[in-house]
């Protein structure tokens, strides 16, 4: 393919602006306010209040002419729209997989796939479990277990495939769990584990061990586009191949796959199961029908189905795609110019900056991720996400003991088609700012917390009732 950026090194972006949303900064007193009142906790933050988001890349998506488009002329059909019709087949054309069933987000895919196929005695294994797909595990009783590759845990480490499941952590897991593994799962791109991509090779080599043990492999591909172009730009052999040659060969290494549409189908809203068991199916659509709706738009309304079907087309752009992850490296390099640490290499939607190395004065248990993402808050009006021992401290299975993850870092995730690189550029001077505040910034400790996924609602304090950042 020809360079796209003939003129200069910038990414270029393959269109042109057509409607626009003004952004303020507001002033730093009153960035302090809204931060006590959040509790320390950024998800709690008025979104008027913030200047960049980058607390995720999920629904954040600034949609097409020809999605907005689609929209209007959705079919609000109850049953058998045409915008199902075009759901469905698209699905069925990239995937494979010849049973859609829709729903209104990935989570609610989850549950619906581990409601229908997980109970107390099973066992999970998984490159890294995202948190809602950790949490829908452990919520039926039963094991999430993470078994990414070891340079996937190894933050410095600049392999082009960090997201691999490593075989012989599944081979160990099929010996110790024998039949309580119901199925097993593998995420691309690796969202916990930095945004990194997984491998044809991996996904063939994880699809030979489900074989020999006689059970399904499931993608969790909610960026399923953005691995293929990793595929593409980075395994022998693929070079030449578009996109959906790409993908499509990836899913024909598994049974079936749940979807956040609100990543790599570009739309605010949506997600889906699609799969090749008939059976599996089935039960997955009576289960719909009571938790989400009929089985021809599951929670959805006939425009957001078409919103999906057209966003799920435009991501297969290669150029896209390049614009894309190339604008993410792009704030890599820029943070490497500043040397602040972040996880290696740069993700597809996101960078993962290195809080542990950072704040090595702050331990896990005073979550130096959160503690980052307040300060930045402060400094800039940014939001980003910890990605760390808030989120993902867990009990481990076997001794029973409370265990925080290997990495403490915090996502600074990037919408599709939405900031510039002057935007980006601030966020990574920014960044480096933070860092400079070393020893200033003081932990933070949980106030209050909900039994799961605490870290959307917790109440936080700076350790010790002290002040965040220390003169
Ligand atoms: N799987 C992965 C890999 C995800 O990243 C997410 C969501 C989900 C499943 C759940 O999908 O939000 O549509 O219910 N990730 C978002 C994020 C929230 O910020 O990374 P959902």
């Amino acid at each position: 393919m020809d360079h796209i950026t003939p003129d200069h090194d910038l990414p270029f972006e393959p269109y042109r602006v057509k409607v626009v949303e003004r952004i303020h900064r507001v002033p730093r007193e009153e960035r302090e306010r809204m931060l006590q009142a959040a509790e320390y906790n950024v998800f709690k933050i008025p979104s008027s209040a913030i200047y960049i988001d980058l607390l995720t890349d999920s629904g954040t998506s600034a949609m097409s002419d020809r999605q907005w488009a689609a929209m209007m002329t959705g079919d609000e059909a109850y049953a058998q729209s045409r915008s199902w019709d075009d759901f469905e087949s698209t699905i069925q054309r990239i995937t494979g997989y010849q049973h859609v069933i829709p729903c209104h987000q990935g989570r609610a895919a989850e549950n619906l796939l581990f409601g229908s196929l997980v109970n107390e005695t099973h066992v999970v294994p998984n490159n890294i479990h995202f948190d809602t797909t950790r949490a829908n595990v452990e919520f039926r009783g039963a094991v999430a277990l993470d078994c990414v590759c070891e340079e996937g845990l190894d933050p410095l480490d600049e392999s082009p495939f960090k997201g691999n499941m490593s075989i012989e952590k599944l081979e160990a897991a099929f010996a110790k769990y024998g039949d309580r593994i119901p199925f097993v799962m593998l995420t691309i791109t690796n969202n916990s584990g930095g945004g990194q991509p997984v491998s044809m090779a991996n996904a063939k080599a994880v699809r030979a061990v489900c074989d020999d043990h006689g059970v399904a492999l499931y993608l969790d591909c909610a960026r399923f586009a953005e691995n293929a172009w990793f595929i593409k730009r980075r395994e022998a052999g693929q070079e030449q191949r578009t996109i959906e040659e790409i993908a499509r060969e990836f899913f024909s290494y598994g049974n079936g796959c749940t979807m956040s549409a609100k990543k790599d189908a570009l739309v605010n809203i949506g997600g889906f199961v699609a799969l090749d068991s008939e059976e599996t199916a089935r039960g997955l659509a009576a289960r719909l029908i009571i938790q989400e709706g009929f089985p021809t738009y599951g929670g959805l309304a006939g425009r957001d189905l078409a919103a999906v079907a057209e966003g799920l087309r435009e991501v297969l752009d290669e150029e896209y795609l390049t614009y894309r992850i190339e604008q993410v490296q792009r704030i890599g390099a820029r943070l490497d110019d500043h040397g602040v640490p972040y996880l290696r290499p740069a993700g597809g939607h996101a960078i993962y900056l290195d809080a542990k190395s950072m704040l090595p004065h702050i331990p896990p248990s005073q979550f130096p991720g959160v503690s980052y993402a307040a300060a930045l808050y402060l400094d800039s009006g940014i939001r980003a996400c910890e990605i760390g021992s808030l989120m993902f401290e867990h009990v481990d299975p076997d001794t029973g003991d409370m265990v925080s993850p290997e990495m403490e870092l915090v996502r600074l995730a990037i919408p599709r088609r939405v900031y510039s690189h002057t935007q980006l550029d601030y966020v990574a001077d920014a960044c480096a700012r933070v860092r400079d505040m070393g020893e200033r910034l003081s932990g933070v400790e949980v106030v209050w917390q909900p039994a799961a996924l605490r870290h959307f609602l917790c109440r936080l304090q700076p350790a010790g009732g002290g002040a965040l950042i220390n003169t």
